[in-house]
């Protein structure tokens, strides 16, 4: 099988087309578009057609699907959940939420995070929604050595309700609540496929830095967020209906935008695939 590709954004994000994820690719052609997101970061497959199944086992080519019970799930697969402009906050006050509405990469308050997130493009509004992306290898690479070096040996405690949050979440029940993990990780992960140094963070679920007062703490968090969600890292992805969009959360953020017109449906299908313990 082949397939054409186009690069989307200056310094990541890539497209495909020409292939049809109903058919499962061949090992070649798997590990091509494998190799594709390593090198893009940001992999958009263009004008699919799947059913909850056949989304989630093209996915599952890319990894191990894991159950997120926080989002719904489709009625025919509940690991694809369901990311939607009617999603509301049902267990608290019933008000309309945005998943992801800040920059974030996706669940590292696990101790193993995902390491994918696939999203599949089912209703697209007129305009707006567009999701961005932040390239975490450049902001790395572009920092001082000296703030490197200091960084380099520096851990966060990530956790689901973190003090210094910016999105609304969802209310969950208190038990499940009670039974959420945090994780102790490195502020500067390697990727493990691809070897390479990326900043680690999370402005949404970072509590603090380990070993660093709490003011200190928070003003390198915010120092390295500004500097890392610069538009010089960005790359904004203009959806069309039936695109999935691969990314690699070890070394991205990412947010949603709301920005749709009122009375508009968004709706995306989601699945995300297991992790390693970053390192
Ligand atoms: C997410 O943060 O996983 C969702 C992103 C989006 O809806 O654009």
């Amino acid at each position: 099988m082949s397939f054409q590709s186009e690069k989307l954004g200056g310094h990541m994000a890539a497209a495909v087309s020409g292939i049809d994820l109903g058919h499962l690719p061949d090992a070649a052609t798997q590990q091509a578009l494998i190799d594709a997101l390593h090198d893009n970061l940001v992999l958009c497959i263009r004008a699919q057609k799947l059913d909850p199944p056949a989304f989630l086992a093209a996915m599952s080519r890319f990894g191990t699907p894991m159950r997120r019970k926080q989002l719904a799930s489709t009625p025919e697969c509940a690991d694809v959940n369901i990311i939607s402009s009617e999603d509301r906050d049902e267990l608290g006050d019933g008000k309309k939420i945005v998943n992801g509405a800040n920059w974030h990469t996706d669940d590292s308050f696990m101790r193993e995070p995902c390491s994918l997130t696939m999203l599949y493009g089912i209703e697209i509004p007129s305009r707006g929604g567009d999701t961005q992306f932040a390239n975490m290898y450049a902001a790395y690479e572009d920092l001082p050595a000296e703030t490197r070096a200091r960084i380099d040996p520096l851990k966060v405690v990530h956790k689901y309700s973190s003090s210094r949050k910016l999105s609304r979440i969802s209310t969950r029940p208190a038990d499940e609540m009670a039974a959420m993990p945090e994780a102790t990780h490195p502020l500067v992960r390697t990727h493990p496929d691809t070897g390479r140094r990326a900043l680690y963070l999370n402005p949404n679920r970072m509590e603090e830095i380990v070993g660093l007062d709490r003011a200190e703490s928070d003003r390198l968090l915010d120092e390295l967020i500004a500097h890392a969600t610069q538009p010089k890292y960005q790359y904004r992805h203009v959806w069309q209906q039936g695109d999935i969009v691969i990314w690699d959360n070890r070394c991205t953020l990412h947010k949603a935008n709301a920005d749709y017109p009122e009375g508009e449906r968004r709706l995306m299908h989601r699945v995300i695939v297991a992790g390693t313990a970053p390192v």
